[in-house]
């Protein structure tokens, strides 16, 4: 059965790939209503073979809606996903202003898809991109032998900061290859042929609000308060694909081997191993544009006993926003 569709900020960075993504997958809509703010009120945007109209949130009528997928800011989703859901819309919302609710399931599709079943407030939320895809890798590991600890290094292209950040890099580039100033806006320094180990606001711990969402998500969608993880989030001038260098030390040893054989049958992951020139993957080469998560360089730790080694790549906007979130509508609507 067709059902009413709205996504709240179809012209942002995720907001139009939830778009393509819904298009591919065919999507059973009925109604499909894009929604940003009155500054894009008007605008027209391709669906398939149509165009649709982007309206405005602030004067959108949610009566009727079915699904919301919400990509707008943690502020709009505190302001109208509580709206679309008291309209009788099942709201996931892509932000991280629910995530941490305990009435709130967090959800990766393939790692603990029953956990959607229970949302009192008719919102779930889509996790952050980095927990996303380490945990779409590491959960089949974890079910086998047990995570006590993750160390990840995180390598964060720049669309995951939004639309503003991908212009950045771009404007930023360009201006350097003709010696011109690179003039930083929406990061605190320069970000193309840099690195930055700095995502979202410092904490009073020294670790920043990004590194924190690693640590809070993991434990809430293993259901595993034990898990200790230790990230750094750092960015770097990439446009599409967040990579992670991930080091894992679980109850049980596992080899190599067996890892490889785990996550070889996992869902949504591909296993791109070869120990040759280009035999790992990378966000340009695998990553971007496409939907699965790539997990390489998977090897034992010669530093500690019941440690492994393993290189996780993905499209941040695809698996790490749009692509989840639609397969989560496809959970609800399969109910
Ligand atoms: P708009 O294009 O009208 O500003 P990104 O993360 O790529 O920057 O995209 C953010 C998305 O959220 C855009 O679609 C943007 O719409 C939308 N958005 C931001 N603020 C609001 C708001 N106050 N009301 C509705 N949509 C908003």
């Amino acid at each position: 059965n067709p059902v009413n569709v709205a996504i709240v900020g179809a012209t942002g960075a995720v907001g139009e790939t939830m778009l393509k993504v819904l298009a591919e997958r065919e999507f059973p809509i009925r109604e499909l209503h894009l929604l940003a703010s009155a500054r894009s009120a008007g605008e027209k945007v391709e669906y398939g073979a149509r165009k649709i109209v982007v309206e405005d949130l602030a004067t959108f009528d949610p009566a009727g809606i079915d699904i919301a997928l919400f990509s707008a800011g943690g502020d709009v989703s505190k302001e109208y996903a509580p709206k679309f859901a008291a309209a009788g819309a099942v709201v996931i919302d892509n932000s991280s202003a629910f995530r941490y609710d305990d009435d709130v399931p967090l959800v990766v599709s393939e790692v603990n898809p029953e956990a959607l079943r229970n949302r009192p407030r008719g919102i779930v939320a889509n996790p952050n991109c980095s927990t996303m895809q380490m945990l779409t890798a590491l959960a089949p590991i974890h079910r086998a032998v047990g995570i006590e600890r993750i160390n990840v290094a995180t390598y964060q292209s720049v669309s995951g900061t939004g639309r503003r950040a991908l212009e950045e890099l771009g404007r930023q580039t360009a201006a350097l290859l003709n010696f011109q100033d690179p003039k930083p806006e929406v990061y605190p320094v320069q970000i193309a042929f840099n690195v930055i180990p700095h995502g979202g606001d410092f904490q009073d711990n020294g670790y920043t609000s990004e590194e924190m969402k690693l640590v809070w998500e993991t434990r809430k969608i293993l259901g595993d308060d034990s898990i200790q993880v230790n990230p750094t989030v750092v960015r770097v001038p990439v446009f599409y694909g967040h990579s992670e260098a991930v080091h894992i030390e679980t109850r049980e040893k596992i080899d190599a081997a067996r890892a490889r054989e785990l996550l070889a049958s996992a869902p949504g992951v591909e296993v791109v191993d070869e120990r040759t020139g280009g035999g790992y993957p990378t966000p340009v080469t695998h990553a971007s544009g496409n939907d699965p998560v790539y997990v390489g360089r998977i090897r034992e730790d010669i530093s500690h006993p019941r440690g492994l080694d393993l290189w996780i790549v993905a499209d941040n906007i695809r698996k790490g926003a749009a692509l989840n979130a639609v397969q989560l509508a496809e959970l609800v609507i399969a109910e």
